[in-house]
Order: structure tokens, then sequence, then C-alpha cells
């Protein structure tokens, strides 16, 4: 165990090693879009993916056979796919959809872009998700639907959620941006809800620059989500229902991927589930590494949940280190060389100025004004204590989605920071 003085004042860091380079590239990755690109100069059409074609066709058969679901849709981004999965799910304007504070604004303004009115339930305090016991008292006769998020990789509890969501007839989306390889009681997310929604952009677990995917059971919900953000070509090959054919026109969001992004995501696919294993190691063994640290302690989370770990996060534990704040704590760790953060989510979604003043792009008071009841919804502190503590107080974010491979020599570094600067109290009282 290392004394010393703090590197915050001027002492040498603990920590030498750095996380491996994320996203990284392998060199088949770099091929596979090399070998796509050459096919290219002799058919168009592996570049214009706007007909669908070879390239996305199979991308989308083998992602639908990696997560177990009948229909996929390669999507632009995963903000892309959680918007058109909002219209399939036939939210119209002034509609009532149930969600989570504690994410990333995307789980929410895909509510927002599709005319629905985010209505926010707290998270539980372990698993940071949506609490199920939070959702059925904000049930009205205009909720519609449910868009939750598997915050960093943790599954949210859906068996109560799809229970819920039966009782009340509203569609589940799960917004699984962070939680590609997630299981939940075995079971990969993204399998649970009517639709399930990803995302491939250069920070997640598969990362293959920009892209998502939405995959479903659902052949209705499949069309309906293809006629929202897919060219007419595709559409004419695709939409079977007699309903939709009618309504196959460019009237669309420009949503399709890149054919580098599928290129890439195609050879990914092979390699995600390998890296998330490693992802798995290595939160466990820092976990080890920090039994009993001062100031800090791991989510409890129930076994039937097995996250990838986009992203992990632990709890703040003040009582442990008197007169130190959460602030002073990550400031002498970053110091160190930890890659350690305070909260990810920073304000909770509920108290952005989007919902505090009740303003979105349709203009002012829309889409609260098309519901009869609008003026009653506001926004206010105290709506969502737990997520609200979370994000003030609570929350530090420490490791997940970059140890993508074996980081011993790291982990022990932070474990040798942590001991450092927690054998210290009255210095760390002291950081500015
Ligand atoms: C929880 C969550 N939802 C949605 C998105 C949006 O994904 P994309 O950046 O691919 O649009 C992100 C991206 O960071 C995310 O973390």
């Amino acid at each position: 165990m290392s004394g010393g003085r703090l590197a915050i004042f001027g002492g040498k860091p603990a920590v030498t090693e750095k996380s491996p380079p994320w996203p990284y590239f392998t060199d088949e990755d770099i091929e596979a879009v090399r070998r796509g690109m050459l096919k290219g100069r002799e058919d168009w059409t592996w570049a214009c993916t706007a007909a669908g074609g070879e390239l996305t066709e199979r991308l989308e058969r083998e992602f639908a056979e990696w997560l177990g679901r009948k229909y996929v849709i390669s999507t632009s981004s995963g903000g892309a796919a959680l918007h058109i999965a909002c219209m399939a799910a036939g939210i119209q304007l002034g509609d009532e959809v149930i969600t989570t504070p504690f994410s990333w604004g995307q789980t929410s303004s895909c509510i927002l872009q599709a005319g629905g009115i985010p209505i926010f339930a707290d998270i539980h305090p372990e698993t940071l998700t949506i609490d199920p016991e939070k959702i059925e008292p904000l049930i009205t006769e205009r909720t519609k639907a449910i868009v939750l998020v598997h915050i960093g990789g943790i599954p949210a509890d859906m068996d109560a959620i799809m229970a819920i969501a039966e009782r009340h007839d509203l569609i589940v989306i799960e917004d699984c941006a962070q939680a590609q390889g997630s299981l939940y009681r075995g079971r990969q997310v993204g399998t649970f809800g009517h639709l399930g929604c990803f995302s491939v952009g250069s920070g997640k677990n598969m990362a293959v620059s920009e892209g998502g995917f939405i995959a479903t059971d659902d052949r209705d919900l499949y069309e309906r989500a293809l006629l929202a953000g897919m060219h007419p070509g595709r559409l004419q090959k695709e939409i079977t229902l007699k309903a939709y054919r009618e309504r196959i026109d460019s009237l669309i969001y420009t949503y399709r991927m890149n054919a580098l992004s599928a290129a890439m995501a195609l050879n990914q696919l092979r390699y995600v589930h390998e890296r998330n294993e490693w992802r798995r190691r290595n939160v466990a063994k820092l976990r080890e590494l920090l039994k009993g640290v001062p100031g800090i302690r791991p989510l409890n989370l129930p076994e039937h949940l097995d996250p990838a770990w986009h992203m992990v996060h632990w709890t703040f534990v003040p009582e442990d280190l008197p007169g130190v704040t959460r602030e002073q704590y990550i400031k002498a760790l970053q110091a160190e060389g930890v890659p350690i953060s305070g909260s990810y989510v920073g304000t909770p979604i509920h108290l952005r100025y989007t919902f505090l003043r009740k303003e979105w792009w349709l203009g002012k008071g829309y889409p609260w004004r098309a519901n009869p009841k609008g003026d009653k919804i506001v926004y206010r502190t105290g709506d969502c204590p737990v997520a609200e503590r979370r994000c003030f107080e609570q929350d530090i974010v420490l490791g997940g989605g970059a140890w993508w491979r074996d980081v011993t020599p790291l982990l022990e570094g932070i474990a040798e920071a942590f001991h450092k600067v927690t054998a210290q109290p009255q210095r760390l009282r002291e950081v500015p």
C-alpha cells in the first residue's frame, strides 16, 4: 500500500497505465470495409443501402440471430432507432409515455420527437433503472407506452415492467444503447419489450462509428418502423400489409445505416460477446480490489442481472470520510490518474430546460398543449428523489466500455490510488 504525497498536491501519480483505446477497430474491421468498398466499384448497391440490398439484409439477419428476435432494421443511429420505435408504437401528439429521468437525453427526446409527453418515474436506488413500483400510479387513459433504459448496461426489471404493460395494454420500448449483450435472467436485453433499440455509435460496447438497430418479433410494428424511416425502394420489397403498402412514399426520415458502418458491424458481431466477457471480468476484479475502501461501494445488484458494463456506476459514501465531498474525492483520484468521474447524467432529465419550461421544438407549450390535462403536468425538484440524490450526491462512474481486454495492471494501479488517497482524509479535505 503506497503512501506519499497526493498527486493533486504535487506528488507522483499512483496510476501509470492507461485504459485501452476505445473504440478499437481490428485489422479485420478495416479489411471488411476495404473489401466492401472495392466491391462497391463493381456493384453500386453495396454503398447505397437505400433499397436494402445484400449487405443490409445479411447484417439484419445476423443481428436478429445474434439477439434472438425475428425482425431487425439497421439504422443510422440509436436515436434514429428510438424515434421510429416511438412512431411505430403509435405515439400521437399529446399521448403520455412513462420513462426514466436517469439516462442519456435521447431516452426521453424520442418521445417528444413522436409528439408524446414524457412522464418521469423514479429509479430504483441500487439498479438505477426505472422502478416498476413508481410506474403504475402514473398511468392515465392517455398513457401509450413505457420507454426504459438499461443504464450503463444494467438490465431494468423486465418481468415486473412487462406485467404492468400487459395489465394496461402499453407498448414497451427498451433503450439498449448502453447494454448490448447484457443479460436478464440469462436472456439478452432487447428481447423482452415490444421493441428493442440499440446504438453502435463510437462509444458503445459494439462501436462502428455511427449506427443502430431496432428489433421486434411483431410484424406489424416492424412494418410501421420501416415505413417511418426507410427508403421506398426497400419498402416496396418488404411491406406486406395492405394498409401500409398504400402509404409507401418518400415522406420518411432518412434513417438507414451507412454501408461502412454495416460492413464493420457484420464483423464486430463476431467478437462483441468476447469483449463483453473481458468487461465483466475486469469489473469483477476491480470490485474485489476496492472491497473495504472508504468512500465508495459498488451497486448491490440482484443475481439475475448480468450487465455487459458499458459504464460502471458506484456509490459515494460520505459517512466513511466525514468532511470530504464527492468532488474532492474524485479530483484527488483523477490527479492520481484514475479514470473516474462524477454523475454521468448530471442534471436529471425531468429538471432540464425543456421540461422546466415545457418548451420543445414544436413551439412553446407543445406537446403538452395537445393533452386536455397537459396544464397539470409539471416537472419539479422532488418528483424523482432517488434519481436526484443519485445525480447530485452519490453517483461515481469508474470503468466499463474501454476495458474490453485484460487491464489488470491498470486495475491494480487504481486500487493503489484509492488506498493512497483514502489513507489521508485530512489532505482530502483540503482539496480545492
Ligand atoms: C441511453 C442512450 N440512448 C440513446 C443513445 C443515442 O444513441 P446514438 O448516439 O447512436 O444516437 C445513447 C447514446 O449515447 C444512449 O447512451
